[in-house]
Formats: C-alpha cells, sequence, structure tokens
C-alpha cells in the first residue's frame, strides 16, 4: 500500500447507461466511494472523484432494440437519470462523463493504436457465431446459452450471471440467438486480442506477491483463481455498430469491445475534467489509483485493465480495488429485468429529503465482506432507532437545552470532573479512529464508531441529567452543555463523509463550519458566548403505513413476475368426440353453502341443477370464496361424475373453476344468467 501518496485518483464502475441506478449499486460501489472520497478532502488531499456512463457494449443495444429506440436515445435518457439520481443522492463526482463523449473515443482509439502499432495485439481469425437470419455475429450477450460451469439456461456469452464464471460464447451449451432465437451458425471473423496469458508472471507477481496482505479477500482471492486457472488471450474488439471504431486498416464494421474501452473512460473523463493535468492523475507515481467496484467487476479491473495499462507502459497502476459483494432486497438477488429492486430515482421522490437516510442504511449494512439483505423493515429499524433515537436525540437534546437554560448561547466552561475529561478524551480519539477505518475501506465499522462517538454523548446526557441539574447548579449545567455541544460540532465534520446533508444541516443549527478532519476532535469548536440557530429536527420516524406501502410495491412486482412467467400446462392427450359426449355438463345455481365442519377446504353446496330435488356436491374451494358470496351465483356442473363420500357427505357432482397461475380460482359462469340444469356442449 502506498503510504503517503500526493495525490489520489478515485474512480466508481462506470454504470451502464441502459437502465437507472439501484441500491444494489449504491451499497456495492458509489456510497463508499463517496464516503472515501469525502473523507481524503476533508484530510485536505488532492483528490479527483471520477465517473460516467458506460454508454457502448451490446446490454445497451438489446434495451434500444426492445424499446424501439436508437442505441443513442437510450444512453442519452439513461445518463441523464442517473446523473441526477447520483446528484441528489449526493455522490460528489469531481465530474460524471461518458464513453459516447468525442475525448473518449479518442483517448480511446489511441490506447489502441499506441498497442496496435507496438505490437502488443494478437491478430486471429476465428469461427464466431452468427446469426444468418438477422445477418449479424453474435457479441457478448446477444448470445445465450447453458453455462458449462453450473447449468444455468441462461448465461451470456461473456459471463454467467448465475455463478459468476467468465465465459467466451463457443463455450456455452446449446447456444441460442438473442435476436432471433435462432440457433446460430459458426463464421470466421478476424479480431485483435491482448494476449493476456504473456501477462500472467507479472500478474502473479503484483497481485499474489504484492497485494496479498491490503486487498480484501474477496477480490484477492478472486484473482488468484483466475491467474492459477491460466489466462488465455482475450478478444479486444467485435463484429458490432455501436462502439469505438477499431481504429486500424481492415476493421470495417468493428469496434472496440465495451470492457476494453469502458475502463478507458475514467482516462477520458480525468482528460474532460482538467484538460491541461489529466495526466499528473495517471501517471505520476505519486497518485494512488483506487478503483471501487462490484464483485461482477473484479477480473476486469484487477486483470484485465491492468494489464492493458501495463501493455500501454505510461500509466500507473490501481494501489487498491475494494470490491463489495452483492446486496440483496428482501431475501432475494435484485435484478433489472425483474424489477426486483429499489430504484433510486423512484428513493428520492418517494422519499423526499431523505438521501441521508438510505446513506445512512446502506453504509450500516454494506455488504462488504459478505451478501446482505436490504429489507423495509431494516430500513424503518434504523432510522427509528438509531437516526432518531440516538443521533438525532442527542443533538436535539443539546441544542434544545442550551436554548432552554442559556438563550441560545454556549455556556462557558467550568472546572471538569472525571467524566468530562473522560468524555472529552474519546472525542479526541474517533477522528482518527474513525479515520483509519475509512482509510481500510471499512465503511460500515466507520460509521458504527460515528454513532458510537453519538451514544456516548447521550449516555453522557442521561447521566450528568442537565434538565434536574439546572434547578440546582447552573454552572456545572453549563459546563455539562458546553461539552456536549463541543461534541454535537465535532460531528459536522465526522458526519459529512457518511450524511452529508445533514451535517449540513447540523452546521447550520449549530452555526458553524465544517473543519479538517484531524481538527474535528478538538474541545473548542464552539467557544462560549457562540449564539447556535433553533433546533431542527435532523431526522423524523417513518411509520408502518410508509414501509407497508414500499413491501407491497414489492409484493405487487412479485406477483407480476409470477404471472407473466407462467406457461400453460402442456396439452393432454387427444380424445374422440364419443368420449367427450360421456360427459355430462351442465349449468346449475348455487341455493346454499356452508363450511363442512372440522375442515378447511371443505364447502358443502346445495346446486339447483333443473330437477326437483337440488343436488349436493362437497367442493374443496373453502379458501378461496366466502360461503356466503357464492349463494345465487351460477355455476359450471359435471354431472355424471360417479357419487363420492366426503367427510360423511354424498357428493353427487364437481364444480368446474379456471385456476389461476397463482393458485387463486375463479367460476366458471354463463355470460348471461340461463336456466338452471342447461347443458353445456
Ligand atoms: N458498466 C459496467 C457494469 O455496470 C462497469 C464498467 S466499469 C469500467 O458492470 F471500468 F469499465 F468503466
Ligand atoms: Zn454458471
Amino acid at each position: 500500500m502506498q503510504s503517503d501518496p500526493q495525490r489520489y485518483t478515485v474512480t466508481a464502475a462506470l454504470p451502464y447507461a441502459n437502465g437507472p441506478v439501484h441500491i444494489g449499486h449504491l451499497a456495492g460501489v458509489y456510497l463508499p466511494a463517496d464516503i472515501y472520497v469525502r473523507y481524503l478532502r476533508a484530510n485536505g488531499r488532492d483528490v479527483k472523484f471520477i465517473c460516467g456512463s458506460d454508454e457502448h457494449g451490446v446490454p445497451i443495444t438489446i434495451r434500444a432494440q426492445k424499446e424501439g429506440v436508437t442505441p443513442q436515445q437510450v444512453v442519452d435518457k439513461y445518463h441523464a437519470i442517473i446523473r441526477d439520481s447520483f446528484q441528489e443522492f449526493g455522490v460528489s463526482f469531481d465530474i460524471y462523463s461518458r464513453t459516447s463523449s468525442k475525448t473518449h473515443s479518442e483517448v480511446a482509439s489511441g490506447f489502441f493504436k499506441k498497442l496496435y502499432e507496438e505490437g502488443k495485439f494478437i491478430e486471429q481469425v476465428s469461427e464466431q457465431y452468427y446469426d444468418e437470419k438477422a445477418a449479424q455475429f453474435l457479441a457478448d450477450r446477444y448470445i445465450v446459452g447453458t453455462c458449462p460451469n453450473c447449468g444455468n439456461d441462461n448465461a451470456y456469452g461473456d459471463q454467467c450471471e448465475k455463478c459468476g464464471t467468465s465465459l467466451s460464447p463457443t463455450e456455452l451449451i446449446s447456444p441460442r440467438s438473442m435476436l432471433s432465437g435462432n440457433q446460430p451458425v459458426l463464421r470466421e471473423t478476424k479480431h485483435w486480442y491482448l494476449p493476456l496469458d504473456q501477462y500472467e508472471p507479472w500478474l502473479r507477481e503484483w497481485i499474489v506477491q504484492g497485494h496479498k496482505h491490503d486487498w480484501k479477500t474477496n477480490v484477492y482471492g478472486q484473482c488468484k483463481s483466475w491467474i492459477d486457472q491460466g489466462l488465455q488471450p482475450r478478444a479486444v474488439t467485435r463484429d458490432l455498430d455501436w462502439g469505438v471504431p477499431v481504429p486500424v486498416p481492415g476493421a470495417e464494421g468493428k469496434v472496440l469491445y465495451v470492457w476494453f474501452d469502458a475502463p478507458i473512460g475514467y482516462i477520458s473523463a480525468t482528460k474532460d475534467l482538467l484538460p491541461d493535468t489529466w495526466e499528473t492523475y495517471w501517471k505520476d507515481k505519486g497518485t494512488k489509483l483506487v478503483h471501487f467496484i462490484g464483485k461482477d467487476n473484479i477480473v476486469f479491473h484487477c486483470i484485465i485493465f491492468p494489464a492493458m495499462l501495463k501493455a500501454h507502459g505510461d500509466y500507473i497502476l490501481p494501489d487498491n480495488v475494494p470490491a463489495n459483494e452483492f446486496l440483496n432486497l428482501e431475501g432475494d438477488k435484485i435484478s433489472t429485468s425483474r424489477n426486483w429492486a429499489v430504484w433510486l430515482h423512484e428513493y428520492l421522490q418517494e422519499f423526499p429529503g431523505k438521501a441521508d437516510v438510505l446513506r445512512y442504511v446502506l453504509c450500516a449494512n454494506a455488504p462488504e465482506n459478505k451478501d446482505n439483505d436490504f429489507t423495509w423493515k431494516d430500513f424503518q429499524a434504523r432510522n427509528n432507532n438509531e437516526l432518531v433515537a440516538n443521533l438525532g436525540n442527542f443533538i436535539n437534546r443539546a441544542v434544545v437545552l442550551t436554548h432552554k437554560f442559556f438563550g441560545g448561547k454556549v455556556p462557558a466552561v467550568g472546572a471538569l470532573t472525571a467524566q468530562d475529561g473522560e468524555v472529552l478524551q474519546q472525542l479526541a480519539e474517533f477522528p482518527q479512529r474513525i479515520g483509519d477505518l475509512i482509510d481500510n475501506y471499512r465503511f460500515r465499522d466507520a460509521l458504527n464508531e460515528l454513532m458510537n462517538l453519538t451514544r456516548a454523548g447521550n449516555k453522557y446526557l442521561a447521566d450528568t441529567e442537565p434538565w434536574k441539574l439546572i434547578k440546582t447548579d447552573e454552572a456545572r449545567t453549563g459546563t455539562v452543555l458546553h461539552v456536549a455541544l463541543q461534541m454535537a460540532a465535532s460531528l459536522v465534520t465526522l458526519l459529512e463523509p457518511f450524511l452529508p446533508a445533514s451535517a449540513d444541516k447540523l452546521g447550520q443549527m449549530l452555526r458553524t463550519e465544517k473543519k479538517s478532519w484531524q481538527a474535528a476532535g478538538r474541545a473548542d469548536a464552539l467557544s462560549a458566548g457562540h449564539q447556535i440557530g433553533e433546533a431542527a429536527l435532523l431526522f423524523d420516524k417513518i411509520e408502518d403505513a410508509t414501509v407497508e406501502a414500499q413491501v407491497q410495491k414489492l409484493l405487487n412486482t412479485k406477483q407480476a413476475n409470477e404471472l407473466a412467467a407462467a406457461v400453460a400446462a402442456p396439452a393432454k392427450p387427444d380424445i374422440s368426440f364419443e368420449e367427450f359426449q360421456t360427459m355430462d355438463l351442465r349449468v346449475g345455481t348455487i341455493l346454499s353453502a356452508e363450511k363442512v365442519a372440522k375442515t378447511k377446504k371443505l364447502l358443502k353446496l346445495s346446486v339447483d341443477l333443473g330437477f326437483e330435488e337440488p343436488r349436493t356436491i362437497v367442493s374443496g374451494i373453502a379458501e378461496h370464496f366466502v360461503a356466503e358470496a357464492l349463494i345465487g351465483q351460477q355455476v359450471q356442473v359435471l354431472l355424471n361424475l360417479a357419487p363420492r363420500e366426503i367427510k360423511g357427505i354424498q357428493s353427487q357432482g364437481m364444480l368446474l373453476m379456471a385456476e389461476n397461475a397463482d393458485g387463486s380460482l375463479s367460476l366458471m359462469q354463463p355470460s348471461s344468467h340461463v336456466r338452471p340444469g342447461s347443458g353445456i356442449a
């Protein structure tokens, strides 16, 4: 690990501009990156925080085809949605660029050209899958099939999302085209390959020797297993018409592979931000480069991109790649295609002014070392028990009591007791403690430490009871509130990386500015006599109904998915007309309905079928209908089903029902009332 870098380049994975951002992206990548960067800034570090939209690649063109628009329209739409929602969420990028920009196309082309001219690629003609109907080669996600590793039927040509294995299209079992659904044929085509195998010894030394101890175990482990499996040359071009054109002769109709151009997007975005000085942030050895990504991006950032940078020769390598695991939602994997997600832009609309609450919950529950689960109940509990009852309560007590007893002026500090001294000592240690954790990418633990500071503040007030003390000892009460206010003031700085809007609000309430990180632990942020502002609530309670509505929204999604996924049962073998005619089907009218005692499912019905006597039919539908509501309804009956005794009752026929995909039942009724006993044929 670089110990004291001169500057930092911090990148966050460029999101595909083919859909909005969800809580999984935030918890895995953008929130930790933002906390890290804000912390570095508070330390006075020179840091550039780089991101932008990943606007090439097959996910974009597939989405465009589905929506019947151009790829450019897709990326324009989602680029704006993603950019704006990040901003409202408080992600403090120095630039949010896009890979369809002119700068990017120049930088990515130039990068490729240099490697090409220096002979760093292998040129190879191979057979690749081609869709004859669509007249197109099937790159990456245009081809799906069965994963040879885990048997997933919907693995893509470049990766199986189920087991995370990276694939090449020809490894897929029973491949099919995403364009036509047809079985593709093999055709010859020329491409350029980065010979990763040649970089294997170097990668092994760099990662296995060099980063075994400072990279996270999940990241190191994935890299090691990749290297141990043996690296193969990787194609860096594709037969597609959406992307950066391959800038060499004889490459018409070919573009750079999206995973070749996208990481170069970090460099071109930096160039967009700093046209004159961008090179310092990518080439100077005093720069510490850190990539924040999700775990599905590890191989690209730890093996392929570094090999590209090494091949190029001018660039520094990442110092660390703190990838997170995945966040699930209510026990299920987050999925864009199944709409199983909490979308950031929707959250911001439905919870106005509560970006910090989501930041808090996602950081407190971040999937740093293992997959974690987001639930709305946990969201509510953390808001109510931690933000409102701990952090908010501490601030509110300190501010309200200062107004009540001292007219809103910071009281003077008198002689300090042992307890005051202890609390101030703790306060002095917190910045370093929290900072060390952030330096080591342990954001959950850092946030928990921060909450320990507010817990200590609450305990201090609970122990000293200034609301009682005021009756006997005003000077001592003043000292207690003085100490409590210094703790509160430290939070303006220490909270800021995690909950920037709340830190701002707190700063306004205390009428103080944020300080440098180390100065935050000092006990002289607010001098005696300083007038503080009015008390305002930093957080408020989230009610049951609010989270229940969110859960209901997810249940609706689940139901819609199940219905959409349901396929009709296969047809039964043919029967003859004579066989069909043996069934006596009639319309009946239900005269009475009651539950069969001691059963859950059975109803005893009396049905008018046009005969002198109504028939008794026992039917297993009690969980689907209220008995009384059936009275008077017309139903379809199979009259000549052999009578059976059920729970001691003779059942003389069977009601016919339609069964929905979700198992619910629906009566088969004539479209208008008919005479009971009418035949159905
Ligand atoms: N768009 C990719 C994804 O969402 C990430 C690209 S990161 C970059 O998985 F390095 F290539 F930019
Ligand atoms: Zn698989």
